[in-house]
């Protein structure tokens, strides 16, 4: 079973947005697979692609804040750039070899993700409204 399972609660009502979301959550998922298949060598990569792609994601959604007007759109931006700091943090551990577990790594992942998709993300949702 899949570690994290979309629900439609984390819909912000945008399509583009919510692929993006989904896709992250594929992401985090898929390193949990692989934890559980054994492929430790794998796992760096995959939280490569995972910053990679928030990063891709994060412009994107500031992108699109800005362009409707989102008041806390700076505030926003800060926010990702905190979660991208946090998660390259985590990269740099994994890569000194430290005391972090693999499933530590994991279940920050996941809290890193949800978190912000439940709480902040969520606080655009009216703006975008049709
Ligand atoms: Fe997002
Ligand atoms: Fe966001």
């Amino acid at each position: 079973m899949a570690f994290l399972s979309w629900h439609e609660r984390f819909s912000v009502g945008h399509a583009e947005l919510d692929q993006q979301h989904v896709r992250l959550f594929e992401l985090v998922n898929h390193f949990d697979d692989v934890i559980r298949m054994g492929m430790h060598e794998e796992l760096p990569r995959i939280v490569d692609d995972l910053i990679d792609l928030s990063e891709a994601h994060f412009r994107f959604e500031e992108g699109l804040l800005q362009g409707i007007g989102f008041p806390q759109a700076v505030d926003h931006r800060k926010m990702h750039d905190e979660l991208l700091d946090q998660v390259r943090k985590m990269r740099s551990n994994m890569a000194a070899g430290g005391h972090v577990t693999h499933k530590a790594v994991v279940r920050f992942l996941a809290d890193w993700l949800t978190n912000h998709i439940l709480r902040e993300d969520r606080d655009y949702k009216p703006y975008l409204a049709p």
